[in-house]
């Protein structure tokens, strides 16, 4: 993906590799405020059981062990407090996230929550994070890896963050292979999300950039590869909903 020229995809267009994130960056900045509603009527509210999924294969402890999850690109909260609230008095989430309005929101979700001292908000980017080595049980990053520009990069950083025993799990799109379903996907992903994008946060194009970084974020086999190639081991895939999500785990041991 990231070639020797140094260009990288932001959707469908080919930019400067270091262009990439300030572009990622602005499509946050412009849909944080509306961002959970979009994702509840884009995907039909099923982006809630594919990240109850995440969370049942993560199994942090019902107990008072202690257990330290890292939630990257973690936005507005979501996975955090999924795991927080199936989990017992030990658990602690840190949500890291390169945006500051998406962690804005999550703060403001988590005190409504009552969850405020069990999942705490910092500002950081996925290649270069700011944690000691082999400080965190658990790695999870849902829908934000094929927003990073360097992915392997951000690979190797969860792999070092991550004690030994410790498990790494994303959530990302993945690619519809069933005949039929394919189709109507390509559909309502190009003509009904971007216009939907419009009504809803009155940015039609970062709607459009969200439905093309799907189509070219690798196959689960090659994404299997490059989890692999960070040094985890046992790496697995499960895909959810005919291939619209996949689930890849792998462990540091
Ligand atoms: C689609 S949202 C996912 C939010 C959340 N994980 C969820 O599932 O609802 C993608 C997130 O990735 C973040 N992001 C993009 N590039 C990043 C980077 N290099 N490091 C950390 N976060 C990044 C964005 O700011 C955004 O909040």
């Amino acid at each position: 993906m990231n070639g020797p020229d140094k260009t990288t995809h932001f959707g469908f267009r080919d930019v400067p590799l270091d262009d990439k994130q300030r572009l990622v960056n602005d499509v946050f900045h412009s849909v944080a405020s509306r961002y959970d509603l979009m994702n509840d009527l884009m995907s039909g509210g099923l982006h809630r059981a594919w990240k109850n999924i995440m969370i049942t294969t993560l199994n942090p402890p019902r107990s008072d062990r202690a257990f330290a999850l890292l939630d990257v690109a973690g936005g507005t909260g979501d996975i955090a407090f999924r795991a927080a609230e199936a989990s017992g008095t030990g658990f602690r989430a840190t949500v890291c996230d390169i945006n500051g309005d998406m962690l804005a929101v999550g703060r403001d979700r988590a005190e409504k929550r009552h969850l405020a001292d069990r999942v705490s908000f910092v500002e950081g980017n996925a290649e270069t994070l700011a944690f000691p080595d082999r400080s965190f049980d658990g790695y999870t990053i849902a829908f934000g890896i094929r927003n990073v520009p360097r992915i392997d990069l951000a690979l190797k950083e969860a792999y070092r963050v991550l004690k030994p025993g410790g498990r790494f799990l994303c959530l990302e799109f993945s690619s519809v292979e069933v005949p039929g379903l394919d189709r109507l996907y390509d559909l309502f992903s190009f003509k009904v999300i971007p216009q939907l994008g419009r009504v809803v946060t009155g940015d039609a194009e970062s709607y459009q950039y969200l439905v093309e970084s799907i189509r070219k974020f690798p196959k689960p086999a090659a994404f299997a590869d490059m989890i692999h190639a960070a040094g985890f081991a046992r790496v697995n895939w499960q895909t959810l909903s005919g291939g619209i999500v996949a689930l890849h785990s792998g462990w540091r041991l």
